[in-house]
């Protein structure tokens, strides 16, 4: 009977070396090991050997042979399955290689562009960013700026106010010169801040204003500073954003938080003018409101629209056309 077991378990074994695929492995194994199989019909026949102590041996030896045979089909199992498993993801690799036209890539907003740049400019120069709230309030916006509550020099901005605390104590800013007012109240000078931001008026729109629109503000505190480091920051900047060929020039104005104030134009090379922002040296008054000693430190300060200059950087006839979205208008630039 030891020799039938043995050639069984040799059968087994060969046809499980045999196997290709864990599935006709399983139809082995199923052969070999089932209920029917020759392994299985060999332990009946235990039942007809002689004495108790044969009968224990064979069963034993029955027994280690169908262990050997499982233990092999596990084995042989574990490696059919990483090589199918191996097979199967390599057939669903995707081929990534294929060639297709790139996406076409459009572009930041007219604004967005001139915004980064006029912030590389001043950085270049020497220059802090600095940020403010859009909604603020009316001692930011006008009070600390020297216009005191009925201030008549108030309605030189057209101004949306909001549903928020006293009536008329709330503000969407309708300049960037509050960032000047909360940098100058929460830092030390010298100070060297440019402040680009959203603003808001209450106006219709129309080929040259927009309600909503964008300003950059620059400020500088420190000891001795005159009008002219303001006319020649003007200068530099100039030069740095629109090319060699351009200058600038100041012309008498006035706003309330700056004494002298003035206007600044940027000269084209073809010898025409725009005319770009406001400016002057920060008032004492401002200075002082905001808790720095107006006899210790000076500044100046300037003020333009970004979506104004890049209108006329890409020759935009209508301020309206950069907020259309419309593909025409867009693809040009
Ligand atoms: N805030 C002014 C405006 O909106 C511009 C300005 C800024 C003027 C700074 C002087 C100094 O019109």
């Amino acid at each position: 009977m030891i020799d039938d077991i043995s050639s069984a378990r040799d059968a087994a074994l060969a046809a499980l070396s045999l196997a290709a695929t864990v599935d006709a492995l399983d139809a082995v194994v199923g052969e070999h090991l089932g209920k029917r199989g020759p392994l299985s019909s060999l332990k009946a026949r235990l039942g007809s050997l002689p004495t108790v102590d044969e009968k224990k041996a064979m069963g034993q030896v029955l027994n280690e042979a169908m262990q050997s045979v499982a233990a092999a089909a596990d084995e042989r199992r574990a490696l059919l399955a990483a090589v199918e498993r191996r097979a199967r993801l390599d057939g669903e690799r995707m081929d990534l290689t294929e060639y297709r036209r790139p996406a076409r890539r459009g572009h930041a907003h007219l604004v967005t562009e001139a915004w980064e740049r006029l912030e590389d400019v001043f950085v270049g120069l020497g220059f802090k960013v600095a940020e403010g709230p859009e909604i603020e309030t009316d001692w930011y916006n006008f009070e600390a700026l020297n216009m005191p509550p009925s201030h008549p020099a108030r309605s030189m901005w057209d101004t949306l106010f909001v549903d928020h605390g006293p009536a008329g104590s709330t503000v969407l800013r309708t300049h960037t010169s509050p960032v000047q007012a909360r940098v100058m109240t929460t830092q030390e000078p010298p100070i060297y801040v440019v402040a680009p931001g959203r603003v808001f008026r209450n106006e219709t729109a129309d080929a040259t204003h927009m309600p909503v629109f964008h300003q950059i503000e620059g400020l500088v505190v420190d000891r001795g500073i005159s009008f002219a480091d303001l006319a020649g920051t003007i200068e530099a900047f100039t030069r740095a954003f629109f090319g060699p060929g351009f200058t600038s020039r100041l012309r008498p104005s006035f706003f309330p938080f700056t004494e002298p104030s003035a206007e600044f134009d940027i000269r084209r090379p073809d010898g025409s003018w725009l005319e770009l922002g406001g400016c002057g040296m920060v008032h004492p008054n401002v200075l002082a409101s905001c808790g720095i000693d107006p006899e210790e430190w000076s500044g100046f300060a300037f003020g333009f629209g970004i979506d104004r200059m890049a209108k006329e950087y890409h020759g935009v006839d209508d301020l309206r056309e950069m907020y259309s979205n419309d593909i025409r208008f867009i693809e040009q630039f």
